[in-house]
């Protein structure tokens, strides 16, 4: 009987004390979910005034803001080349670079004639190693550059196992998607410091939120350009520099094969030409931004999403990317 009775002041002891235990989980169990809804609610509210809002109201004069010449890498095909126009129907002059002449010289007239604007066109291969930037130097050098938009990348031919990627273009993916934007800041920076204004733009990619496998070393590649794009936006504001890191999900360009169903899906996919009008209408506002409204909706998942969930996802979404180009290809 005593032992019941002190059994019971036990469970009455510890009932009491549970009380305030739960009480003030509950309590931290509200302020985080709390916390979560305002930031979820922000994370909304700057998706609108972000997106929407700048395409209601007059468009910025960008050559007063950063300059009058824009230099965009890899400016022929795709994102670059849809960038460089928008940027041109604002009345900035164009330097466009990329590989082949021709198709160069053939986008440049075609600005040209289309925006009344100047443009210039530098040759250069960034595979090819460090030789190739004293010349863009040099072509750079008398010219007033307000934005440079580091848009030139390599991608696998499909989604592929480390080992499967072959060497080439694991050194063109250094090469062309790292060493590039770094050496093209390092030449037009110090211009834009002595001017006290300018705009650096530099696309990496929506597989940069989080570990991406099948893409491991593109993905990598895309995650130093947003770090870097970010770091030199708290070294170079106070000196009037805007630093942009700019972080497209799929726009259906060259690098999608055209058959493909995310051709199909225009909002979730849309074209570069779509694509570029939208991110343009971000530039000096926000630092870090997919520059696309549906793609935000897509970051905010990634954001939120478990690693497990991403990796599980991307694995799927890979695999499929795969078969369709090796079916495409057969
Ligand atoms: N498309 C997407 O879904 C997507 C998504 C996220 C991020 N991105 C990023 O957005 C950027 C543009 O992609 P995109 O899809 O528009 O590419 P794209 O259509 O393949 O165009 C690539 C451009 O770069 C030039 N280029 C390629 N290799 C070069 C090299 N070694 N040296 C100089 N120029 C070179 C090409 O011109 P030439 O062949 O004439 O040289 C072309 O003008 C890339 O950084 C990519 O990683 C794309």
């Amino acid at each position: 009987m005593a032992a019941v009775d002190s059994f019971y002041l036990l469970y009455r002891e510890i009932a009491r004390s549970c009380n305030c235990y739960v009480e003030a989980l509950a309590l931290v169990g509200a302020w985080y979910t709390a916390r979560k809804s305002i930031t979820v609610i922000c994370d909304f509210y700057s998706l609108i005034r972000l997106h929407f809002v700048p395409r209601l109201v007059s468009r910025a004069d960008l050559v007063k803001q950063y300059g009058r010449w824009a230099v965009v890498s890899g400016a022929t095909d795709g994102i670059g080349k849809a960038y460089a126009e928008e940027l041109a129907s604002r009345g900035l002059n164009i330097v466009l670079i990329s590989r082949n002449q021709e198709k160069l010289q053939m986008v440049a007239k075609d600005i040209a004639d289309t925006y009344k604007v100047e443009t210039d066109i530098i040759v250069a291969d960034f595979s090819s190693g460090r030789e190739i930037y004293d010349p863009i130097r040099e072509a750079l050098r008398d010219k007033d550059i307000g934005i440079l938009v580091n848009n030139v990348g390599v991608f696998y031919p499909y989604p592929q196992y480390f080992t499967q990627v072959s060497e080439d273009k694991l050194w063109d993916i250094v090469n062309v998607n790292i060493a590039a934007a770094s050496l093209m800041v390092h030449i037009v920076l110090p211009g834009m410091v002595e001017r006290k204004k300018g705009a650096v733009v530099t696309i990496s990619s929506g597989s940069c939120c989080k570990p991406t496998p099948q893409l491991a070393a593109y993905s990598a590649s895309k995650a130093y350009l947003d770090h870097f794009s970010r770091a030199l936006q708290y070294e170079y504001a106070s000196k009037g520099i805007f630093v942009q890191s700019l972080i497209p999900f799929y726009v259906a360009t060259g690098v999608t094969a055209p058959g493909s169903f995310l051709h199909k899906c225009r909002w979730l996919v849309p074209s570069p030409k779509v694509y570029a009008h939208h991110a343009v209408s971000t530039l000096g506002i926000s630092k870090r931004t997919t520059g696309y409204w549906s793609h935000s909706i897509q970051f905010l998942f990634a954001q939120y999403m478990p690693e497990w969930l991403w990796v599980w996802g991307a694995n799927i979404l890979n695999r499929s990317l795969r078969k369709e180009a090796l079916s495409c290809s057969a």
